[in-house]
């Protein structure tokens, strides 16, 4: 049956600004897509059976005699005074890495994956830490309302399988690599070259049978951490399964340096990964992206790589200020993604909100100032229509957005009572953003379903 969900629905259909209805409807079909988005009819709650705020649903008024010309009343979901909000889609976050949130953050990228985060992610080498911290991570994502994702677990492969299926069982439509990482690693975080192989492809395999709804992303930690043999065995692994990638790219200046030498015959760090067949052509996550040079700009727009600007990750860790500017202007994919750990919150409004900070920071450095810092409605578009996308591009249904065709994956957000000021939906949108919180999401839909709190103990 058809669905009417009737709100203030706002989202970006293009960066420079929100398209907004005041009292509108968004159409679902039974397909869990969005087949239009409409000013409300007044009578509309009258056609049919309605949901209330309690989420129980009132029983439709059986039909006697159904003409020949009956259609079935769509189903009214009534959220009048809510927003209603495409839900947030985070290229990059590493759910191993949630019980570190906040911590050693003191240091620079190599030290701080050396002291805080290597350490961490070998304890998902024991089911029941991975179990316990997995079912936290996916609880987390569902309550910030990231309902999408592109994450990295570990190298663990079993640990790996128990995420991709949490996150099936929890009504999440993620993307999830097992990490590949064979070099300068600790020996408790090291794998063979043909054992990380086989085990990526053991978890292709499995996920295509147990986990429809989640995808996997061929997910090489680094150029640091991967041997040519092993980039050359995932980029096989790329080509046969036609599978995403996700990466790390020009984070540090540590990093970068390293790679230089660790390479010295390719010229830069983004060709490292395309010489071996891991930045295929529309499916390509890259994080970071700070210190790219003119040629690697170029490889990137050629690619359609999408470049996950990960503002609070930058900061934390002393990376650097992505010219975001510039890159938009250069035609890059930039989308925001929080990439936690060295990202603390895994919330997309507060990265919305460090994006749009960090490009008016940006703006203080010399030749820099006529930089136009991030609006919101970019920024907003950024953590929503353009990260969703990749979701569009791999096949997984196009997300982000309420035209039509877009799976219905949305925030129903609270209405804030007694604002003495006569907000427009945008302005209540960017209350929410700068200064609410989960609090205030009160649903969370999925491709057309309602999802409820998972695992909630
Ligand atoms: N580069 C390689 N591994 C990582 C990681 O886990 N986090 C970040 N931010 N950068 C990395
Ligand atoms: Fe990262």
């Amino acid at each position: 049956m058809t669905m009417v969900i009737r709100g203030d629905v706002v989202f970006t259909q293009k960066p420079g600004c929100f398209t907004a209805l005041e009292d509108g409807c968004v159409v679902v079909g039974d397909d869990g897509r969005v087949m239009e988005v409409t000013r409300s009819l007044p009578d509309l709650t009258l056609h049919g059976p309605s949901v209330l705020d309690t989420g129980i649903e009132t029983p439709a008024a059986p039909h006697s005699e159904p003409s020949p010309h009956w259609k079935p009343e769509p189903h009214v979901v009534d959220r009048r005074g809510c927003l209603v909000i495409p839900s947030f889609v985070d290229l990059h976050v590493h759910a191993a890495q949630y019980p570190m949130s906040g911590l050693g953050l003191d240091a620079e990228l190599l030290q701080w994956l050396r002291n805080t985060t290597f350490p961490t992610e070998s304890r998902f080498a024991d089911p029941e830490v991975a179990e316990t911290w997995y079912r936290r991570f996916v609880r987390r994502m569902w309550r910030v309302g990231t309902l999408r994702f592109s994450a990295f677990a570990t190298l663990h492969e079993d640990s790996t399988l128990m995420l991709m299926r949490l996150c099936q069982e929890a009504g999440l439509r993620p993307v999830i690599g097992k990490v590949n990482m064979d070099r300068n690693s600790p020996e408790d975080l090291s794998e063979g070259t043909s054992d990380s192989l086989d085990a990526t492809r053991r978890i292709i395999k499995m996920s295509r049978i147990e986990t429809p709804d989640v995808g996997y992303v061929v997910t090489p930690r680094f150029v640091p951490a991967t041997t040519t043999r092993l980039m050359e065995g995932l980029g096989e692994i790329v080509r046969e399964f036609g599978l995403p990638v996700q990466s790390h790219l020009d984070e540090n200046r540590s990093e970068v340096d390293w790679v230089h030498r660790l390479h010295p015959d390719i010229p830069t760090y983004a060709e490292v990964y395309d010489r071996f067949g891991l930045m295929p052509e529309g499916r390509t996550i890259m994080a970071h992206c700070i210190w790219l040079t003119d040629s690697e700009r170029e490889l990137l727009r050629g690619r359609r790589v999408w470049a996950a600007h990960c503002p609070q990750s930058n900061l934390n860790l002393t990376s650097g200020l992505i010219p975001v500017r510039r890159d938009l202007d250069a035609g890059l994919g930039v989308c925001i993604a929080s990439d936690v750990a060295a990202g603390h919150d895994p919330s997309m409004p507060r990265q919305i909100v460090a994006a749009i900070e960090t490009s008016k920071a940006k703006t203080f450095e010399a030749g820099h100032e006529k930089d136009r810092p991030l609006t919101l409605s970019e920024a907003f578009y950024m953590a929503t229509k353009r990260p969703g996308e990749f979701f569009g591009a791999i096949g997984r249904g196009r997300v982000g957005s309420f035209e039509p065709g877009y799976d219905f994956d949305a925030l129903v957000i609270r209405e804030e009572g007694d604002n003495p000021l006569d907000l427009s939906p945008e302005g209540r949108l960017a209350r929410f953003i700068y200064d609410g919180d989960d609090r205030d999401i009160l649903e969370r839909w999925v491709a057309g379903r309602r999802v409820s709190e998972p695992f909630a103990r």
